[in-house]
Parts: structure tokens; sequence; C-alpha cells
């Protein structure tokens, strides 16, 4: 791809902060006549090439100004983007990020056509790993980059038409700009992509650290044990982590929306919110803090998921646990797999078939 951008005109959206601010600097440092920098609040810049454009990209009346406002217009950088928790229970939520990060390109991109054909310009949509790989802590999210990389692929022989182009850039470009976040995934699956190794070099290559902690793969722990008590007695077991959690645990854990911290003396702290609570099926955790001794990063736990699945089995119980984040790349990941190999099969499995509290952890 020519990333000269010498006397040409380029938008970008979302213009005032983040990734949108870095780029209206990397269109100047590329030699951009023009850069029209999008934003919803007024923003100055002290570069004369830069002209700030009042754009609220939900806003179809301002998307008209902007257009009209343009004259001309080489590149059209659609950055703006919203991204907020949620868990698809609120429509509301699903549709105002729709409304940025699907129909708000959508718009600029049907406005500036008739500009970007006459220059015989392109669009680029800033997407994410989310639109391939949905991240379960912001669904809604996932949902609408998605939907914006469809719209994008679905564009790209619509606009061809036009002698338009949306290029495809190598993700070693955009990781050489140091930009590894960014992910135009316009292009198709590289070779090499398929199911078992994408997940792989997704979480490699592209995701960033907290995007890393949601995307599941074989590294993550696992541990799986069978019983003979019944789901019901499996789920209440772990839902009393006194019962079979060595240290000093304070919250409750046994309603959905609890918060629980856990506390072994200076070495360990992690603070969980029970997600999910499915009695007799599914237990889910989301570790929402935490400081471990000895990692250069204490908060390696912070984001990541405590997952406990009950299921049937030739008449006995099974349950898988996972930890979902915990994996190689983590310097905790040997020492806390121990750990949960003797909490899990140990001491969790010891309450569950004799009732037992528990077991003195061979650490302490
Ligand atoms: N950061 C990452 O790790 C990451 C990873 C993958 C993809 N991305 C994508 O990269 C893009 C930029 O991300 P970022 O991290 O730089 O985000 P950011 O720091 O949160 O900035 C978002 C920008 O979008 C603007 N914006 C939000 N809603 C808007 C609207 N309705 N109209 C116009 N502008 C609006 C914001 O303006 P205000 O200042 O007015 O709110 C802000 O300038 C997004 O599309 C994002 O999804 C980011």
């Amino acid at each position: 791809m020519n990333t000269t951008l010498t006397d040409k005109a380029v938008l970008v959206t979302g213009a005032n902060r983040g990734i949108g601010r870095a780029l209206v600097a990397a269109a100047l440092r590329r030699g951009a006549k023009q850069v029209y920098a999008g934003t919803r609040q007024p923003m100055a810049h002290t570069d004369g090439r830069v002209i700030p454009l009042a754009l609220d990209i939900t806003n179809r009346a301002q998307i008209e100004a902007a257009a009209r406002a343009v004259g001309s217009l080489d590149l059209l950088i659609n950055n703006a983007g919203v991204r907020r928790y949620d868990d698809l229970s609120d429509r509301a939520a699903l549709e105002a990020h729709l409304a940025v990060n699907l129909f708000g390109p959508y718009d600029l991109t049907q406005a500036f056509l008739p500009l970007l054909t006459r220059s015989h310009g392109a669009v680029v949509n800033v997407l994410s790993i989310a639109s391939l790989a949905a991240l379960p802590i912001i669904p809604s999210y996932s949902v609408s980059k998605a939907a914006a990389f469809s719209l994008t692929q679905n564009l790209r022989p619509e606009l061809a038409k036009r002698r338009d182009q949306v290029p495809r850039t190598p993700a070693r470009h955009l990781r050489r700009a140091g930009s590894h976040r960014l992910v135009d995934t316009t292009r198709h699956p590289p070779n090499g992509w398929n199911g078992s190794s994408r997940k792989q070099i997704i979480s490699n290559q592209i995701l960033n650290d907290q995007e890393r902690r949601y995307v599941m793969t074989s590294q993550d722990f696992h541990s799986t044990f069978t019983v003979p008590q019944s789901p019901e007695e499996v789920f209440a077991a772990i839902t009393n982590p006194k019962k079979w959690w060595t240290g000093d645990i304070d919250g409750p854990a046994d309603q959905i929306g609890g918060e629980f911290s856990y506390r072994y003396g200076n070495v360990h702290y992690s603070k969980q919110k029970v997600t999910e609570l499915a009695p007799g099926q599914k237990v889910v955790w989301q570790v929402v803090g935490s400081h471990l001794a000895g990692p250069q990063d204490p908060g390696e736990w912070t984001g990541t998921r405590i997952i406990f699945e009950i299921s049937g089995k030739e008449g006995q119980t099974q349950l898988r646990f996972s930890h979902l984040g915990l994996v190689p790349e983590f310097e905790c990941f040997d020492s806390c797999s121990n750990a949960w190999g003797f909490y899990i099969n140990g001491s969790l499995r010891r309450l569950i078939t004799t009732g037992e509290g528990p077991a003195t952890p061979p650490w302490a």
C-alpha cells in the first residue's frame, strides 16, 4: 500500500484523542495537504493544514454539512468509535454501539462518496479484533464491529465499481507503525488462518492485553474432574468458596452481581464479581481487581474470568474448571496453575465428595 499522502486531503473522525489524534499526526507527517479533523467538541490545532469539522457521526445534518464544507477528499478514515461494557440485556446499549460503530461509517461513506469517486479516493474503516472474535465482556461492541467488518467487505465490490478502493493493509504494516491494535480486517484472513490456528494467531499478534484476556485459547488453564454427587451438590460447593479456598474471603459468592475478595497473606489478593450463576450448570466469576506478589504486573489476574461448567456424564457429574486469561505468558502461570490444581482437584473435590473443609495447602 502506498502510504505517501503528499498533496492528499484526509478526513479523520474522532480526531481529538486516542488513535484518531495519532492518525491526524501521521497524515501530517506523511505530507497531507489538508487534514479534516472531525470532532464532537471544538478543537484547535497548531498545524495550519488541520481543518476542524464539527462532526458527531450520529448526526445526519452535521454529516451533510461536513460533506458540503469539504472541497475535495482523497481519504476518509472512519475512526470514531464507542466501546462500553455491557451484557446484551439492554437493547439501547446495542443500538448506541450500532449507531456509532456501524451506521456512522455507513453514513459518512455515503455522504463522501461523490468526492471520493471524483478523486479515486479510499475509505479506511478502523475495526477491531472484536470484528472477528466476540469479546464477551463487550458484546455490543463486538456485534457492532463485526457488522462494520461485514459492511466493509460488502462495500468493497460496490465501491470498486465506482473505481474507489478500500485498501487492504497487511497486519505487518500496522504493527510496524506501532498500531498493533488497529486492525484493517477488510482483507480476507491471510494464509494459515483457519479454525484451530486462528485464535492463536489473533491472540499472539493482534490482540491488546485487555482483549487477549477474553478470547479463550487452548493455553488457558483448565482442569476437569468427575464425582458421583449431583450437579446441585457440586454447584453448592463451588458457590461457597470459604469452604474450599484457604485464606480470607470477604463478600457474597452466591448471588449474581455479588463481589467477594480473596486474600492469602501478602501473596495474593483478588476481587471476583459473580457474573453468571446457573444452578447445577455454570458459575462465572469476573476478576475485577488483583494484586499478586511476584509478577512485574501485580494486576495480572484483573480482567480474567474463572468459569465452572457442570454437566452430567454417565450417571456422574463432571466439573470443568477454566481460568480464562491465565495463559503461559503470565509470570504467575506456573505458580497459579499449581495453586489451582490444589484447590480444584484437591480442596473443592474433597468438599464435594466428603463435606470436609479446606486442606492445608502445601505452601502454607
Ligand atoms: N484502543 C484500542 O485498543 C482499540 C482496539 C481496537 C479497535 N479500536 C478502534 O479504534 C478506534 C479509535 O479507538 P480509540 O481507542 O482511539 O478510542 P477513544 O480514545 O475512546 O476515542 C474515541 C473517539 O471517537 C469519538 N467518538 C465517539 N462517539 C462519537 C460520535 N458519535 N461522533 C463523533 N465522534 C465520536 C470520540 O469523541 P469524544 O472525545 O467526543 O468522545 C473520540 O474522539 C475506534 O473505532 C475503536 O473501536 C481501538
